[in-house]
């Protein structure tokens, strides 16, 4: 990476104090339109239902959009969230060059959480795939449309590791383990910067939400994070390390408190943690709004004690907030914030743009390629592979699937048809239009199908949640099917003909009642703009499901939060009345972490283990026993059964995908550094026990085959 401290130096020394300050500011465009209100209160006024998502477009498409241009000219706009045009960018982009006193670039961000205008799948169904290579392939893709579209930034990966089914941003990451979170992270921050950020196709992958969003407590969206500091380390933080050790050149703090402590005001997460311990010399920039809420919180009295107690903890950009740009100059005239303290958000922010070569190429995109890039059938093709990857064969009783083409299938399920729904939560780029639903799906395939037709040979229930049902502000404390969903499966089931029921959804649902009594059962979730198309290569045999949970599947909502590592208590379970359960519901899982099925037969067997220089070496045999070529993920968890602190019953430390054709056998062998066995001991010290440590090898967390061994 060049080094730009120079120049920047040189930079900061012509700027006046408004001027720093101006960098500091990100605004959103702000709709001024039949409402006369802003962009957020449109979206609420959309999320809780008093205009329909329609009206929403309409009035999004009528209401005229305020850039904020006067603030632009006078220098005090940095940064803009939420345009997705070519036009509008290099529109505003020429103002802040030619019409600004020192012509400091813009910097653009948007989410592109998972595709652009190509939608693929929700995170939490990608990863499921368990495949850096395709995880960084459709980043890549991603980043070339929206780049096209003039964004430099994404405000991506979402690495929070999430164990609680009942929160709705589940959908938005790699799901409860913090190394799959980790990898997923890392390659998708490959994949959006490229090799060289200077490229017109290279975009800022902006970490988020630092840290441990997903653990709000009861699962509601945005509350209290309280846990101890050695469970933050062990169960939280390592995916944002590896994004940072991975290149990430942008943080984006979390709206949560961490044991009493805004993230956004955080001294000791962003100054202490991320610049000091882990090196980190990028940008951080707030959420939507994040730093004026400290007052909301209760850390700050008003938005300018808010505004300085971001500043001083380490923040760089404000979020739409207002904050900065209302307070910081007089903060820092009154001594309150020193100016080096300002300077260095500045430079954070002015270092960015450099290394994104917009000093000297503002203009990184025009509307002929904007154009061209977008929905192209190559990247149609990877959406399509990807979806296919995602799915999860959860139940596959009497091998009811793959189904022949030759059948006729009754559809049932509002969602069958409903192109906008396959998108999930946060593809504010996507348009309904451009998505294969599953009833189109049928049709290019050519299969014989019609809605709602119980005389037909084969019944798929089309069941789950909408889109909004997941994704921000959208926790639900009861994660189970509505009545109507669970009526039209018991309908189905009594007419006798097979039932298969398709699952679309953005986070696990408690389904007991579906996996007891339908014999065929495919998480979907959703699946993007191939949606249809890569069901139908599902179900119809074309290929072969092999993904693997990276969430549990709970039998109950009051299971939640319920995840596979987790510690076995003094009374694990058992005949005894006294043990660790409940009286209305059942202990273990529905569907646990790592599992899925294959159209084909996987059998593990000889799991080996020896340990050599402080390396263990694990080896197990898998081979094909199906009729069918397939891949298997092949998974090692660990286990310290007597250590100075509990740890879980297991830990996933490494996987491997295989591709196995019928009666073929591999041996998958792995490598452990003991170091990776560690914990922090009861003073913060991390430790790594001599002892004896159990290894498990198989096809989920309930791993097969295990086999101790002695370290020291
Ligand atoms: C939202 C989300 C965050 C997103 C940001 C910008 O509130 O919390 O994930 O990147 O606003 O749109």
């Amino acid at each position: 990476m060049e080094n730009y401290e120079k120049q920047i130096r040189e930079l900061l020394d012509k700027m006046t104090l408004e001027e720093k300050v101006g960098q500091l500011q990100q605004c959103g465009p702000s709709l001024v339109g039949a409402f006369e209100v802003s962009f957020e209160e449109l979206l609420d006024m959309m999320f809780d239902g008093r205009i329909s998502q329609e009206e929403f477009g309409r009035l999004m498409g009528t209401a005229k959009q305020d850039f904020h241009e006067e603030n632009l000219r006078a220098g005090k706009v940095g940064s803009y969230n939420g345009i997705g045009d070519a036009a509008t960018v290099n529109r505003l982009q020429k103002i802040a060059v030619e019409e600004t006193r020192l012509g400091i670039p813009l910097i653009f961000g948007y989410d592109v959480i998972h595709g652009f205008r190509t939608v693929t799948p929700i995170p939490l169904g990608e990863s499921c795939a368990w495949e850096p290579e395709l995880w960084e392939k459709t980043a890549r893709m991603a980043a070339k449309e929206a780049t096209a579209a003039g964004v430099h930034m994404t405000f991506a990966p979402m690495v929070d590791v999430a164990k609680d089914a009942r929160w709705g941003r589940v959908s938005e990451g790699a799901g409860e383990d913090a190394l799959l979170n980790g990898l997923y992270g890392q390659a998708k921050v490959r994949g959006f910067q490229g090799d060289d950020l200077k490229k017109n196709d290279a975009m800022v992958a902006c970490v988020k939400h630092f840290a441990a969003y997903g653990a709000g407590e009861a699962g509601r969206d945005y509350n209290r994070v309280d846990m101890s500091m050695q469970r933050l380390h062990e169960e939280y933080l390592a995916p944002y390390k590896m994004c940072v050790d991975a290149g990430a050149r942008a943080i984006m703090p979390a709206f949560n408190d961490i044991n009493g402590v805004p993230c956004s005001v955080n001294k000791w997460l962003l100054n202490d943690l991320l610049r000091k311990e882990w090196g980190f010399n990028g940008m951080t920039v707030s959420d939507a709004n994040a730093i004026a809420e400290c007052v909301n919180h209760g850390i700050a009295a008003d938005g300018r004690e808010a505004a300085k107690k971001a500043l001083l903890a380490g923040m760089d950009m404000d979020m739409t907030s207002n904050t900065y740009i209302q307070y910081a100059a007089d903060l820092v005239r009154s001594r309150e914030v020193p100016m080096a303290v300002l300077d260095r958000a500045v430079a954070d922010i002015l270092r960015l743009k450099f290394e994104l070569g917009l000093f000297e190429n503002p203009y990184k995109t025009d509307e002929q390629r904007e154009a061209a890039a977008m929905l192209t059938a190559e990247d149609r093709a990877l959406a399509r592979e990807a979806a296919v990857k995602s799915m999860v064969l959860l139940k596959n009783e009497g091998d009811i699937l793959p189904l022949s083409k030759n059948v006729k299938v009754g559809v049932f399920g509002k969602n069958a048809s409903e192109k906008g729904e396959m998108t999930g939560a946060w593809a504010i780029g996507a348009k309904p239009e451009d998505c294969v639903c599953l009833t189109e799906g049928l049709a290019n395939a050519g299969i014989a199908y019609a809605v709602d037709d119980e005389t037909a040979d084969v019944l798929i229930a089309v069941l789950g949640e909408n889109k909004d049902q997941s994704g921000e502000a959208a926790s639900r404390a009861d994660i189970s099917l509505p009545e109507e969903q669970i009526a039209l499966v018991k309908r189905l089931l009594a007419t006798g003909k097979p039932v298969v029921a398709v699952l679309f959804n953005g986070r696990p649902l408690a389904i007991p009642f579906v996996a007891e009594n339908v014999p065929a059962i495919l998480e979907a979730w959703h699946p993007g703009v191939e949606a249809g198309n890569a069901l139908c290569d599902v179900l119809f045999g074309d290929c072969s499901p092999s993904g693997k949970l990276t969430v549990t599947f709970p039998a109950a909502s009051g299971q939640c939060p319920m995840y596979y590592a987790h510690m076995n208590t003094g009374r694990p379970g058992g005949k005894s009345k006294f043990t660790s359960k409940y009286l209305d519901a059942p202990v273990n899982p529905l569907f646990p972490f790592g599992h899925g099925l294959s159209y084909t037969r996987f059998a593990y067997e000889s799991l080996t283990v020896t340990v050599e220089n402080q390396v263990i070496h694990a080896a197990v045999t898998l081979s094909n026993s199906g009729s069918r070529e397939g891949d298997e993920v092949v998974q090692l968890y660990f286990r310290d059964p007597a250590a100075d602190r509990v740890r879980p019953v297991k830990q996933l430390k490494a996987f491997r995908k295989v591709h196995l054709c019928p009666g073929e056998a591999a041996t998958v062998r792995f490598e452990l550094p003991v170091t990776e066995l560690g914990y922090y001991d009861w003073n913060m010290n991390y430790c790594v026990d001599n002892g004896t440590y159990r290894i498990f090898a198989g096809g989920s967390s309930e791993a097969e085959l295990e086999a101790d061994i002695i370290i020291g």
